[in-house]
């Protein structure tokens, strides 16, 4: 099963519109890379990134499962459709933990969105105590089903992200050895739910990728591609991200 690499970037809560230039060089830059790049960035820059990189997938942090209604503050996948973007990052453990978003939650918004017509990135991952204690596989793999959404039409539309909680903007990652044991019991649950295309599914490494250790995560099986926060927020960091996904391609 040969799944071509995503690298995806996540600004969360960082950019202005005097960081839009670093959309463009990353999107010049990236049709000339064997792997796909998004940039998911916070809904004040959608339409204008899109303006400013035509074809160039953009997309949202966070969506609302309900079409609209009163949910101040919320967005809709409608309104991200609307605004240009084509994906948009489910369950991201910020979102969990600040705001106590559970997985049925994760669940409503992966299929409204779906349904909607973008593609998703479905967040999952263990906290430090939770690895200390020898649990995370059997976490993951529950903080997964229970996330899932029903059921996936395109498998080339859905990722799941492993993010351990402990190694996100800190400095540490897993050891490839442990990336590795995780990303082959995510395979082995998607495969257990979806059937073949679940053996189809991109599942993306996110937790301090950087340039100097995307090669290695990049060469373990069942690494898809990643989800990266601080190193994307500047080309010159995330550019070798992706040159290191399609070298590993
Ligand atoms: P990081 O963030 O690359 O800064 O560790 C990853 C993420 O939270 O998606």
């Amino acid at each position: 099963m040969t799944r071509r690499k995503l690298v995806a970037g996540n600004w969360k809560m960082h950019g202005l519109s005097s960081d839009l230039g670093e959309v463009s060089v990353i999107s010049i830059a990236a049709e000339t890379l064997r792997a796909d790049v998004a940039l998911c960035l916070p809904a004040t820059l959608i339409e204008r990134a899109v303006r400013k990189a035509p074809g160039f997938a953009i997309g949202g942090q966070d969506v609302h499962q309900a079409d609209k209604g009163a949910h101040t503050g919320c967005i809709s996948a409608a309104m991200l459709l609307d605004a240009g973007a084509r994906l948009v990052i489910v369950g991201h453990s910020e979102r969990r933990e600040a705001q106590g978003e559970t997985d049925a939650d994760i669940k409503a918004k992966a299929e409204a969105a779906l349904a909607a017509g973008l593609d998703v990135i479905l967040c999952v991952g263990e906290s430090d105590s939770v690895r200390e204690a020898g649990e995370a596989v059997a976490t993951v793999s529950a903080q997964l089903d229970a996330s899932l959404p029903a059921s996936i039409d395109d498998a080339s539309r859905f990722s799941v992200a492993y993010e351990p909680i402990w190694a996100i903007g800190t400095g540490k990652v897993p050891s490839i050895a442990d990336i590795g044991e995780m990303h082959e019991a995510l395979r082995q649950r998607l495969v257990a739910r979806f059937g073949e295309p679940g053996s189809e599914v991109r599942i993306l490494y996110g937790g301090s990728v950087k340039a100097s250790n995307a090669a290695e995560i990049f060469g373990v099986a069942d690494v898809d591609g990643a989800l990266v926060g601080g190193a994307s927020l500047k080309s010159a960091d995330f550019l070798p991200i992706v040159e290191a996904a399609a070298a590993a391609a």
